[in-house]
């Protein structure tokens, strides 16, 4: 989605947007200094540890580690799309958005969606003709009218039953194949004419709906036996695993207000499940629980159930939803752990007990805090000298994930507790915890609380793209920066695009740099920096700083530094043939730059 707006009017958007006005319209700020500050509004705390950077156009919570530029803020907060959030701001500021950013999402997108509602019923018809398919949902325990609230259907057993359908004139093939429903043939040594074929062949259909009813994919299942037992759309336009949620629709058509959700393992579990009157379950796509599922779920209700089967990888993937679920757990909100009897999952559980009595495992289930520490447990002695050191060791980086606030507080007392160990020595060692990272070597001195990294004077690159980041203006004082290309220091290249970025924007900002970095690994980093302690705190001061830490480099790493040892070498041990080669090489560059 990002590619489709152009950068530059992003920068636009970003140049003309006062984060401040944004951000003070939703939260109450205050002055400090230059910069203002709040309680954070996405994680509970008393004291304010979040702050909003006039001159950054950027906002970071040293508590949480929440940070970004307007545009993240309204993504975060509003839960807003990054399309939305741009248009949003760009409204504001009287932009127009450009053509081809509304491309492709609105006019066309709602195409896209007619033809999955086109394509589900295709599906759903050929079930209706089709008696086998028909005989194994009724084998699989469904009854008409289930089948029909899901709109369940067939795939055909033919390679282009729905091409022929869907995609007889070739202009609408792009159209289907974008969609995922079609694949393109694989025409290397082209023996085979090109051409396409149905993704979905021979497979009950499950369509997934998001939040409005929209058909945005479909999983398949095998009839009876197959490989893969279960396919689904791939990542689409309008499809984004991570992201939804399968029944989320049907669970919200069944009731308006539920006390709580249950997020299960499969389809047929909650195409079971719902059949059965527990109409709270919905399933995450085979893929884990994300904390994008979980936002989603938290803005309906304030209770999640997870239900693992009893198994081992049921066991794995419940450690790694609660992994995922700590940055959103806080006081108020309730996250639960189910485990199913071994070899049992919610489909067949529930056919064999009824929903009572499945609804009455509900009673057993485990709260986060509970279950973390019944699992932390298992892995430690605390007969054993070690066992403390490490209950805390494993503990650390699980807190260090949650938000500061009453429910880790509340963790932390119970966990000390059943350790049998004064909470506050337990709570000392996590405090020095980054929610993003493992807790630093450095030490805490007492009393002192999490504030802004402080980057080190010993480490020139992290030096010099703190700076760029800090005054983006100091950039264009930089007088070669081509030559980096030869400095050989890991991150480099880093240094160069956010030289050349800032350079060739007329008005930088920080935000403005970090945008360019959003969908990249090296975003949280480079946001980290933008905060950190100002090691200059002028433009002016920064672009000599800057040209200074830039021509150290090239002195420490450049081909300077080969040269010179290689001219030692010569002096004092003689070269070989190939270094007399690079040494003739490297004289030669010098009289270049
Ligand atoms: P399971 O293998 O546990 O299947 O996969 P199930 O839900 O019990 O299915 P039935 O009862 O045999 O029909 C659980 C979920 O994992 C994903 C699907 O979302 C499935 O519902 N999955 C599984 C895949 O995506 N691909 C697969 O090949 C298998
Ligand atoms: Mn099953």
């Amino acid at each position: 989605m990002t590619g489709r707006i152009p950068q530059a009017f992003i920068d636009e958007v970003v140049g003309r947007s006062d984060i401040v006005e944004i951000i003070g319209a939703r939260v109450p700020l205050k002055k400090a200094g230059r910069e203002f500050k709040a309680c954070c509004p996405f994680h509970n705390e008393k004291s304010p540890s979040f702050w909003v950077s006039p001159d950054k156009q950027f906002y970071h919570c040293f508590g949480c580690g929440v940070h970004g530029t307007v545009i993240g803020f309204l993504m975060q907060y509003e839960k807003m799309e990054f399309v939305d959030s741009v248009a949003d701001l760009a409204q504001r500021a009287g932009l127009e958005m450009p053509r081809e950013a509304l491309k492709g999402s609105e006019p066309s997108g709602a195409d896209l969606h007619e033809v999955m509602a086109r394509m589900a019923r295709f599906f759903e018809q050929n079930l209706a003709d089709q008696p086998r398919a028909q005989k194994y949902v009724s084998a699989r325990g469904i009854d008409a009218k289930t089948s029909a609230r899901f709109a369940l259907g067939y795939a055909p057993d033919s390679w282009d039953a729905l091409l022929n359908r869907f995609g007889s004139q070739p202009e609408e093939r792009p159209q289907i194949l974008q969609l995922g429903m079609i694949i393109e043939r694989d025409t290397r040594g082209g023996e085979r004419a090109a051409g396409f074929y149905d993704r979905f062949r021979d497979r009950l259909m499950f369509p997934i709906r998001d939040s409005r009813g929209r058909v945005i994919g479909f999983g398949g299942r095998v009839i009876d036996q197959g490989e893969p037992k279960y396919l689904n759309s791939p990542e689409t336009p309008l499809f984004h695993k991570g992201r939804e949620l399968y029944g989320l629709y049907e669970a919200r058509q069944a009731r308006a207000d539920f006390k709580r959700l249950m997020i299960v393992e499969g389809y047929m579990d909650v195409v079971r499940l719902h059949q059965a009157g527990i109409t709270y379950a919905v399933a995450t796509l085979g893929t884990a629980t994300t904390q994008e599922h979980l936002n989603k779920i938290f803005r309906l209700t304030s209770e999640v159930v997870f239900c693992f089967d009893g198994d081992r990888a049921g066991r794995q993937a419940a450690w790694r939803a609660m992994e995922n679920s700590l940055p959103l757990a806080r006081d108020g909100r309730e996250l639960k752990f189910m485990f199913l009897p071994e070899g049992h999952d919610p489909d067949t559980l529930v056919a064999q007990e009824g929903p009572e009595a499945f609804e009455n495992r509900l009673g057993t289930a485990l709260p986060l805090s509970e279950y973390l520490i019944q699992q932390l447990m298992v892995d430690v002695d605390l007969n054993h000298v070690d066992g403390r050191a490490k209950l805390k060791a494993l503990a650390a980086p699980l807190f260090a994930r949650m938000p500061e606030g009453i429910y880790r507080e509340m963790l932390a007392d119970r966990l000390a507790a059943r350790v049998g160990m004064p909470a506050a020595t337990l709570k000392k060692s996590f405090a020095a915890g980054d929610p993003q990272r493992p807790p630093p070597g450095r030490p805490e001195l007492p009393g002192q609380r999490r504030g802004r990294i402080s980057v080190g004077r010993g480490n020139l690159l992290t030096q010099a793209i703190t700076l760029v980041l800090q005054h983006p203006t100091a950039a264009a004082a930089v007088r070669d920066p081509e030559a980096l290309e030869n400095v050989d220091r890991p991150g480099v290249v880093v240094l160069r695009e956010l030289i050349s970025q800032a350079a060739a924007a007329s008005n930088p900002s920080t935000a403005m740099l970090l945008e360019r970095w959003r969908d990249l690994p090296e975003y949280e980093r480079l946001a980290e920096l933008a905060m950190a302690e100002p090691l200059v705190a002028e433009p002016e001061g920064a672009a000599k700083e800057l040209q200074m830490a830039v021509e150290k480099l090239l002195d420490e790493y450049g081909p300077g530094r080969r040269r010179d040892e290689l001219l030692r070498k010569a002096e004092e041990l003689g070269l070989n043939y190939d270094e007399k080669a690079e040494l003739s090489l490297l004289l030669k560059s010098k009289g270049r730059s």
